[in-house]
Order: C-alpha cells, then sequence, then structure tokens
C-alpha cells in the first residue's frame, strides 16, 4: 500500500500544491482587509456608543442634527471602492496564474471523468484506466512534476476538488475543463464531489495518492501489466452480465458504465472512497451493492453462494 500519511481535508492552512498555495494567500489577504474593516467598523461604533452615551441631565436635550457632508460621503464610496478594486485584481491575478500555466516537459497527463457517483482515472499517454484514485508523482525542487487533469462527465456535471492541493474544477458533460496539481507532500489527499450530482453526492469521494518517483513509475508499471487471472473463478466472473458494465484488462470484460476492475485490489477502498477495500466489504459489495450504496448504478446480481464465492475470489486475484 502506498501513501501511508493520510492528509485530513480539514487542515486549510497547510496548502500541499501551487494553485492551493496561490488560493490560500488571497485569501489570507480577503481575510486581512475584512479584518481591518471589521475593526475600525467596530472601534468606531464603540468609540460612538461610549462617548456619545446618554448621560444625566440631558433626557430633554437634542444632539446636534448633521446633514449632508461631502468630505465623508467621498471618502466613504472611495475607500470601498478601492477595496473592491483591489480585490478583484488579486482574485484576477491568481485566477490568470493558476489557468494559464502551461504543461512542462515531464509533467503526467490525466483525464478524470466524473460519473454517478464515482470517477473514472485514466492517463492516455501511460496506458492505465482506473477509478476513485488519482496516482500522482512527488514534485521537487530538483525535479518539478505537475499533474494536469482534463476533466469530462459521463452524465451530469460533477466537481472535483481536493482542497490541499488546488481549488474546485468543474466536470461538465460535453465541456472539458483543465487544471493541475503539483504536490510537494507524499501521502494520500482526500478531495469530493464538489456539485450536487444525485442521490450520492456525498459519496462521491476521491483520494490523490502522491508517491515519490520512482514508487509512482512502480505503480505505472504494475498497472500497465495484463491483469492476473484466476481461471476458474474467471470463467464464472465472464459468464455473467458483470462484463457489461466492467472491464478486466486482457479479457473480453469490456465495458466502460463502471469502474475498471483490473488492478482491483491495488485500490484502497470500494465504492468511490466509502469502505476500506477489504475482503469482507467487496464480498458484501458484490451481493448487496444497493444496501451498502443505495441508488448506485450496479445491480443486485442474485449470486447463489457458490457464484459469489467464485466471483469474489477471481476479484480478489485482480492485483
Ligand atoms: Cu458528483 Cu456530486
Amino acid at each position: 500500500m502506498t501513501g501511508d500519511v493520510l492528509h485530513a481535508i480539514g487542515n486549510i492552512f497547510r496548502p500541499a500544491s501551487p494553485p492551493a498555495d496561490s488560493i490560500y494567500s488571497l485569501a489570507m489577504l480577503v481575510l486581512a482587509v475584512c479584518l481591518a474593516i471589521f475593526l475600525s467598523v467596530a472601534g468606531v461604533l464603540t468609540y460612538t456608543i461610549i462617548r456619545f452615551r446618554r448621560r444625566p441631565g440631558e433626557a430633554d436635550r437634542e444632539p446636534p442634527q448633521v446633514y449632508g457632508s461631502n468630505q465623508i460621503e467621498i471618502a466613504w464610496t472611495v475607500i470601498p471602492v478601492l477595496i473592491v478594486v483591489v480585490l478583484s485584481m488579486a482574485t484576477a491575478r491568481v485566477t490568470s496564474e493558476i489557468q494559464n500555466k502551461k504543461p512542462p516537459e515531464g509533467a503526467v497527463h490525466a483525464t478524470v471523468i466524473g460519473h454517478q457517483w464515482w470517477w473514472e482515472i485514466r492517463y492516455p499517454a501511460l496506458g492505465i484506466v482506473t477509478a476513485n484514485e488519482l496516482h500522482v508523482p512527488l514534485s521537487t525542487a530538483a525535479q518539478p512534476r505537475p499533474t494536469f487533469i482534463r476533466l469530462e462527465s459521463a452524465d451530469v456535471a460533477h466537481s472535483f476538488w481536493v482542497p490541499l492541493l488546488a481549488g474546485k474544477t468543474d466536470a461538465i458533460p460535453n465541456h472539458p475543463n483543465s487544471m493541475w496539481i503539483e504536490p510537494r507532500v507524499e501521502g494520500t489527499f482526500l478531495g469530493n464531489c464538489a456539485e450536487f450530482c444525485g442521490l450520492q453526492h456525498a459519496n462521491m469521494l476521491l483520494r490523490v495518492v502522491v508517491q515519490p518517483a520512482d514508487a509512482f513509475a512502480r505503480w505505472v508499471d504494475s498497472e500497465r501489466l495484463t491483469a492476473r487471472h484466476d481461471h476458474q473463478g474467471e470463467r464464472v466472473f465472464m459468464s455473467l452480465s458483470c462484463i457489461n458494465c466492467h472491464a478486466v484488462s486482457g479479457t473480453r470484460a469490456a465495458g466502460t458504465f463502471g469502474p475498471d476492475l483490473s488492478h482491483l485490489m491495488s485500490r484502497q477502498t470500494l465504492g468511490a472512497g466509502l469502505f476500506p477495500n477489504t475482503p469482507e466489504n467487496l464480498r458484501r459489495w458484490i451481493r448487496e451493492p444497493q444496501a451498502m450504496k443505495p441508488g448506485n448504478l450496479m445491480p443486485n446480481m442474485q449470486l447463489d453462494d457458490r457464484q459469489l464465492d467464485q466471483v469474489h475470489g477471481y476479484l480478489s486475484s485482480l492485483r
């Protein structure tokens, strides 16, 4: 298992990739400006409340009435306009900085396709297809290796979001979007779909596994191998309608509606991040997928115990 360190979604103060850094700095600038505004407004308010509070013996006296002051009106128009201009310019700069980055030599290219409710992950140049777990190389100062991601959708709008690595980018049908990440910390980063896409939107989780160059190369090599075969269970699997939706490399299973299963055992989770990939969970998933993730597109195959054992044995052999 790679990516032993699990980076929590929550720690927004420790971005680990340049697009997330830029967003973090921008957020800090906005926070600082808002804090300054809050302190001045609250300060003036507090001063006024104390300085001009009602005093004994003044009950029947009206305070002086002031109408119109050009200086004050100009000030409270110009200052907010300046603040808005500064914040918009800073935002435009960060946005263009992130969006205009060109893939350098050595960049990894991946295509991520949102499905209800899982992520298809392809590396066209490497000939790899997997699901829910995007493996990328670690980027170092000596060897910068960003990963450029093309985002597509097979059905409705989804949004790819791994908070510590980059901002959200939508995966929209028939409108490919692109983004990039350049993680400089090893480990597994958690993300999730950030656009409501149906019943299991909240359970459309994803992981980015950041590995040093050599470990990434080993992963690539093992994913490129044709799936290992366990012949006894394979025959049963191939005789069932599983193969209409799932692919296993080197076999006639070539379905594309569901996740590619060629190296299923190399993945950390089942059901798009919902369950750890353990033998018990896998068996239960095959038996009653609707109980584990209601509404997902995998039907109950009504397997008897013997078929269940064989399919489970076969899938467990796909490393
Ligand atoms: Cu996919 Cu929300």
